[in-house]
């Protein structure tokens, strides 16, 4: 019985090509390695997707919970054509993204977490999966949305995306944007990079174990940071922090 239940829950996966992987010599000098992880893994990622469930800073809290959940869904099979694809340097973490196929023509663009700042990761790891999209699955285009001003510049700025206004997004029901074929293809040359086949060593290193990010997003120490970053000018969520901490 409980069996033949789990039948009518799992959603059947479409067929989807895999994310051929490939590297390249990021910012600081490191090559970093962008790759399709499988169910297995996830339990690995999601071990550094839930601290930063805890930092508010960027938005870091919201988009981490949802990733978790993503992954879990994924994990469980609770959710239908995802894949994730992760970003690694030295086999570290440093960016996750997912999204999944709605149909053979239209993607969905879920998240991008970047473990590691101010190297552009998460804008090539965002790069990786629109290329996965639009090259691989040869879709015509993919909805996105942007939950935080970072995320917004990133994408609907960089990219020049289009409106899909009358579109709600899987994602809250917000109105979505899309990136086509012929936006992607303008962005070519700006935005996408990468080299394959990866470097045996490189790939290998890659695949033996997704090791803890090295300089993760952390909450901040001063707690006034996490107001200023929610635009509590008031400071009313540093007084509710006092208040707890103080058991009132
Ligand atoms: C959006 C995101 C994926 C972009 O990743 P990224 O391309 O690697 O960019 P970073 O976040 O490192 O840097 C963003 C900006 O902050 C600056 N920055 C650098 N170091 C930073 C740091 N330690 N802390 C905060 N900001 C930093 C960068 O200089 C950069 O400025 P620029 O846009 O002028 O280049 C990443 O900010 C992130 O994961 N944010 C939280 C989740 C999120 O918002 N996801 C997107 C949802 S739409």
């Amino acid at each position: 019985m409980a069996v033949d239940l789990e039948k009518i829950l799992r959603p059947i996966d479409h067929l989807m090509s895999p994310f051929p992987p490939k590297y390249m010599t990021i910012a600081s000098g490191d090559d970093m390695v962008i790759r399709q992880v499988n169910r297995d893994d996830i339990p690995d990622i999601l071990l550094y997707i839930e601290p930063l469930i805890h930092v508010e800073r960027d938005f870091y809290n919201i988009v981490a919970a949802r990733v978790y959940s993503e992954l879990l869904a994924y994990y469980m099979h609770r959710v239908q054509d995802e894949y994730v694809l992760v970003a690694q340097i030295d086999g570290e973490l440093a960016a996750v993204v997912n999204g999944r196929m709605v149909n053979k023509e239209v993607g969905i663009s879920l998240h991008t977490i970047a473990l590691r700042r101010g190297l552009r990761i998460g804008a090539h790891a965002f790069a990786a999966k629109m290329e996965y999209h639009v090259d691989i699955l040869k879709q015509k285009e993919v909805l996105i949305v942007a939950e935080s001003p970072i995320g917004f510049r990133r994408w609907m700025i960089e990219y020049n995306l289009e409106k899909r206004f009358d579109i709600p997004h899987e994602l809250g029901g917000v109105p979505s944007w899309a990136l086509t074929k012929e936006l992607f293809d303008k962005a070519r040359d700006s935005l996408v990079v990468g080299r394959r086949p990866v470097p045996e060593h490189l790939l290998e290193k890659a695949k033996a174990g997704i090791l803890p990010p090295s300089d993760p997003p952390v909450p901040p120490e001063d707690l006034l940071a996490a107001t200023r970053s929610m635009y509590d000018t008031t400071g009313t969520s540093l007084i509710d922090v006092r208040n707890k901490l103080g058991g009132r």
